[in-house]
C-alpha cells in the first residue's frame, strides 16, 4: 500500500470516508444534505483543501472550520459519541486505501481536531 501524496490521493480517502458516514446509524442524519446531492462533489473538494492544507500546508484552506461545527451542534447536538464513530470511520478511510508516514500523521491530526472540536461543542 502506498501512502498519501497527493490531491487525488485525498479525494480518494473523502470519498470512502462519506460513502461509510452515510451508511453509518450512529452519524448519517448530519449528513443528509450531501446524500445524492450536486453539492457533495464542491464539499468533498472543500475537505481535500483542508487536508491539502493540513497535511501539506498548501494554502489551499483558510475559513475557520470550528464555526460551521459550533452552528451545527446548536441545531443538531454533536456528543462524543458522535465524534467516536466519526474517528473510527476516518481512520478506516485512511487505512483501507493508504499506509506510511502521512497517513498516520492525517490520522493523527484528524484525532486532535476532533478532541478539540469536542471540548469547544461542549464549552458552548
Ligand atoms: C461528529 C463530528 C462531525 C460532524 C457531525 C461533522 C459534520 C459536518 C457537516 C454537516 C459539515 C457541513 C457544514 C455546512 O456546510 O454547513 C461539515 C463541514 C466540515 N467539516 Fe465536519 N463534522 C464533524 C467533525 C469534523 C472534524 C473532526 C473535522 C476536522 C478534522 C471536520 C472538518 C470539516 C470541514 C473542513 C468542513 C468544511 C467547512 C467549510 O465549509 O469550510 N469535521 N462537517
Amino acid at each position: 500500500m502506498k501512502d498519501i501524496e497527493s490531491r487525488e490521493d485525498l479525494l480518494a480517502v473523502v470519498t470512502d470516508f462519506y460513502d461509510f458516514l452515510f451508511q453509518s446509524d450512529v452519524l448519517h442524519h448530519f449528513f443528509l444534505k450531501f446524500k445524492d446531492s450536486d453539492v457533495l462533489d464542491e464539499h468533498l473538494q472543500t475537505l481535500v483543501d483542508f487536508w491539502d492544507n493540513t497535511l501539506f500546508y498548501s494554502g489551499t484552506y483558510t475559513k475557520n472550520a470550528m464555526k460551521p461545527h459550533l452552528l451545527l451542534s446548536k441545531r443538531n447536538p454533536i456528543r462524543p459519541e458522535h465524534f467516536e464513530e466519526w474517528i473510527t470511520l476516518f481512520h478506516r478511510a485512511v487505512d483501507g486505501r493508504f499506509q506510511g508516514v502521512n497517513a498516520e500523521t492525517i490520522k493523527n491530526r484528524a484525532l486532535s481536531i476532533a478532541t478539540v472540536m469536542n471540548l469547544k461543542i461542549t464549552q458552548e
